[in-house]
């Protein structure tokens, strides 16, 4: 691991208090967002003495983020922001996040990181499939990659006969790619007659959407490759907040030296004691342009003590996200609990949409997921479809309609699939 990076949890914790209280310094001092909200609840940045103090400092949300569109949250003159990114904002106005130098160096060394905890070498060619542009995919993969001394690849998503074609000409051993659009490179293969066990890939980092270990066993065995999940958000710096170890495999270690987390109750905001789930927040440690105090992800884990890394605590993979809940006759499911239970069907695949519609007073949820073949009949169509529904029924608790559809006839995304229509009346 690189130099300076603490080794033991003392260590750690000594650094991340040093840096916090920079951290909510900067923040107070220089956006008047942070200097209005710590006066609301009555903290200063001095109010913290230890890092268990943090709780008594409010959340950030993304709506605030959005209230101060574009550039309100930057702590530093905007002269000195070297990058901005943007989220897509699918409502209203998108988020936008900045970068000083210091703030793009340190996040191409976190991602370089986590590419060699996900196995990377230098020397190693690395195909990126991550979306390059605003999305923080790209050429957050980009420049940590080149900064472990990798050959990067900078192909971006899409145009998917050319990704096949370009992995089998320069012979990647890593790939980073969201896990649903892999599963359309594999697609892509076996039309075109390549199987995909017999590529030069041997390591694919995968996030930036859920996706559940039935899938990581699904891709693994298809492909022979090692499959490793990645974490992080736009706010907080892009990919590589958290990286899974391809050793081990055993969930995201996250980079406490830069980011620290909190998992709180999502109803109540209170802190959680780590082993319990609920929402993770984060407070960022280092970063100059746009400081992140306790802001909420929306994304659900747990966490728990360090194994490959023993001073960072790991965050289990994602289960959903707060606003992914779909709540049907009064059970609260994820696309991620089908999805674990569609893989687990000899005949279906992992291409599914989870539809919300409201035909009465109460929700109903219908999967649609893809049919392996073609070739099956409607009688076999439908008894994947009853083994599908009880399997959900006995796990979950929670009563579905599934309509087994042709191959291909679900959409496929480039980057972040897709996994809830909501088509109930407004
Ligand atoms: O998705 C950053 C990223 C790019 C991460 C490439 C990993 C790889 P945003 O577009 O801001 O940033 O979306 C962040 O995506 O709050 C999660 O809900 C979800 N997400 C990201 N990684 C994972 C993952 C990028 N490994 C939002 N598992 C986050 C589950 C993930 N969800």
């Amino acid at each position: 691991m690189d130099n300076g990076v603490p080794s033991t949890v003392d260590e750690l914790r000594a650094l991340q208090l040093e840096r916090m209280r920079a951290t909510l310094r900067h923040a107070y001092d220089n956006v008047p967002h942070y200097r209005k909200a710590f006066g609301d609840v009555g903290v200063k940045p001095d109010d913290l003495r230890e890092l268990g103090d943090l709780a008594r400092f409010p959340f950030t949300a993304k709506a605030d983020l959005r209230e101060n569109y574009p550039f309100g949250m930057f702590a530093v003159p905007r002269e000195q922001v070297v990058r901005v990114h943007a989220s897509s904002g699918t409502t209203g106005r998108p988020t936008v996040v900045g970068y000083t130098r210091d703030d793009v160096d340190m996040w191409a060394e976190v991602m370089a990181r986590s590419i060699e905890a996900a196995g990377g070498r230098p020397g190693d060619v690395l195909h990126v499939v991550y979306g390059y542009g605003l999305f923080t995919g790209g050429l957050g993969a980009h420049y940590g990659a080149e900064r472990l001394g990798c050959t990067v690849v900078p192909v971006s998503g899409g145009m998917t006969e050319r990704q096949v074609q370009l992995i089998s000409d320069f012979q990647p051993r890593v790939i980073m790619v969201t896990p649903s659009y892999f599963l359309a490179i594999l697609d892509e293969m076996e039309a075109q007659g390549v199987d995909p066990a017999s590529t030069s890939l041997e390591i694919g980092i995968f996030g930036a959407e859920p996706w559940t270990e039935q899938l990581r066993e699904e891709v693994e065995q298809r492909s022979g490759i090692k499959a490793v999940d990645i974490y992080g958000l736009s706010e907080v710096i892009g990919p590589g907040v958290s990286q899974e170890s391809g050793e081990t495999q055993d969930g995201l270690h996250i980079w406490e030296d830069h980011f620290y987390p909190e998992v709180v109750d999502p109803v109540t905001g209170e802190v959680l004691p780590d082993g319990e789930e609920g929402e993770l927040v984060f407070t960022s440690l280092t970063k100059q342009a746009m400081p992140v105090i306790r802001y909420r992800t929306r994304d659900l884990t747990t966490l728990s003590p360090g194994t490959a890394y023993p001073q960072f605590r790991r965050m289990a993979k994602i289960t959903g996200r707060t606003d992914d809940m779909m709540i049907v006759r009064g059970v609260n499911v994820f696309p991620s609990q089908i999805e674990e239970h569609l893989l687990t069907i000899d005949g279906l695949t992992p291409h599914y949409l989870c539809v919300l519609t409201r035909p009465g007073r109460m929700d109903e949820l219908t999967v649609q997921v893809e049919a392996a073949s073609a070739q099956s009949t409607p009688a076999e169509r439908e008894a994947m479809a009853a083994q599908l529904r009880s399997r959900v029924k006995d796990r979950v608790g929670v009563t579905v309609a599934v309509d087994v559809v042709e191959p291909h006839a679900l959409e496929r995304s480039l980057g972040k699939a897709k996994r809830i229509s909501d088509q109930r009346p407004k």
